[in-house]
């Protein structure tokens, strides 16, 4: 394998140790919990890692979004430490601690409104999700809670019931939880209403009306929650007055609206929160990846009117908002700030943004590209004209990429995209190795 500059394939990918942990992996952990890359990892720092057979890769995933602020910044970890001399754990529900306080403070201040705001820590996405939704059903006292088609929102059985994928997250696993409808989203590359924008003046919009009419009043809806670009459905960026409209319509009808920010916020976008790209400020915003910096850490926050309807002792859990959390979540807040990495997001993103347009230029089989900031993806399809997604050739380029030193992923309800998600401090030499790891895979599966 050719030696490059910051990518050192040493053995063969998989290598030996990797292998090995592989097949211990298969025996004792379920197929369910499945892997993009057959690679362990050993260590990692900035936008590379490092597996346990000493090959070097390029990160464009991020532990899926999870790492803005890129591994192990040594700010975070030495915050981590810090904590860990003090005490591990109280819970929260026993003993309170400051750094939830100052947290919860600065989740409140950085995210969009101009009001009195709360913050309730927990641990995943899906655990924020689900507790938004109790809060919007407690506060209008209503039932129901729209969502979208390609949506996610996490595996936990509200979060599942709101997600708008079958595979790999709903099938099977039994009937969704009542009074969820979903929506179609505004995924014009294949416009469910097979229009084109702006000619279809918002159809996807105009669909609620009838919703409102057949399937569920509006004075039944307690919350609507919408990603501001749909994540694991394909990065699919929605025209500007999408999210507007939506929101107007849940200011006429009384119906929360809820941001869900897990994936696009912090930086990701090129703006602090994906929302501020519309100029909404949702009633709640649910966060979590990369508020922790790498640590497990999730919040719901919104309108205080909102947070505080649940009746006391009627929200919570035993480990959210940890302390080992909170004090990763100052550090990497503060890190985001200090280096500036909503404008390194935009850097990034217009980079990634041309490098991928040049490569849809040479290859056909890229049949759209999609970003805003450096939340940015390519969908790859057999044909132009059928856009029929080419899912095999979609595995077999993520596959090069890992043989040669770039960990990418997919996305998408037809597995057919490639998303990016590096972490937000890559160098400029790194990023330009990734992206020309990834025009190879292009070129191979073209
Ligand atoms: C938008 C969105 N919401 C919720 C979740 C669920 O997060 P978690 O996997 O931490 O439960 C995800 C995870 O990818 C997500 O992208």
């Amino acid at each position: 394998m050719a030696e490059r500059n910051f990518v050192k394939i040493i053995t063969d990918v998989p290598g030996p140790k990797s292998r090995q942990l592989y097949s211990e992996m298969e025996q004792n952990v379920p197929r369910a919990c499945a892997h993009m890359t057959p690679i362990a990892v050993s260590r990692a720092k900035g936008a590379t890692v490092t597996d346990v057979d000493g090959n070097t890769y390029i990160d464009f995933a991020g532990g899926i979004g999870v790492l803005n602020v890129g591994h192990c910044p040594d700010e975070v970890v030495k915050a981590i430490k810090e904590q860990a001399d003090n005490y591990l754990h109280t819970c929260w529900h026993v003993l309170f601690y400051e750094s939830y306080i100052r947290l919860a403070n600065k989740l409140n201040t950085i995210t969009p409104g101009q009001f009195p705001k709360k913050t309730i820590f927990l641990n995943s996405g899906a655990e924020a999700v689900e507790n938004a939704i109790k809060i919007a059903k407690y506060h209008t006292k209503r039932y129901g809670i729209l969502s979208f088609l390609e949506g996610f929102h996490g595996r936990t059985a509200a979060a599942m019931s709101l997600t708008g994928q079958i595979q790999p997250y709903k099938y099977n696993f039994g009937p969704p939880i009542p009074w969820i409808y979903h929506l179609p989203f505004a995924y014009c590359y294949r416009c469910p209403f097979g229009q084109t924008y702006p000619d279809c003046e918002l159809a996807c919009v105009k669909y609620i009306e009838r919703v409102f009419e057949s399937v569920i009043p509006p004075d039944a809806v307690a919350g609507l929650i919408v990603e501001p670009v749909q994540g694991e459905g394909g990065f699919i960026v929605p025209p500007k007055e999408f999210l507007p409209e939506l929101y107007k319509i849940c200011k006429e009808k009384g119906i929360v609206f809820i941001d869900d920010e897990v994936q696009t916020g912090v930086a990701r976008t090129g703006k602090m929160f994906a929302i501020e790209h519309f100029a909404i400020e949702p009633d709640l915003v649910t966060t979590a990846k990369s508020i922790g910096g790498g640590m497990v850490l999730s919040a719901v926050t919104g309108k205080a009117e909102l947070m505080d309807a649940p009746h006391v002792g009627g929200l919570g859990s035993t480990f959210g908002g940890h302390p080992l959390s909170c004090q990763a979540g100052l550090a990497t807040l503060d890190l985001v700030e200090k280096n500036n990495l909503v404008a390194r997001a935009n850097t990034i993103g217009d980079k990634i943004k041309q490098a991928y347009n040049a490569m849809q230029e040479k290859y056909p089989i890229i049949g759209d590209v999609r970003a805003l900031g450096a939340m940015a993806a390519m969908e790859l399809v057999k044909d132009r004209k059928t856009k029929e997604p080419a899912k095999q050739e979609t595995i077999q380029a993520r596959e090069y990429c890992y043989k040669n030193g770039l960990i990418a992923i997919g996305a998408g309800i037809h597995g057919n995209v490639i998303r990016n998600l590096v972490p937000l401090v890559i160098t400029d030499e790194e990023l330009e190795e990734g992206l020309s790891i990834l025009e190879e895979a292009i070129k191979s599966v073209s």
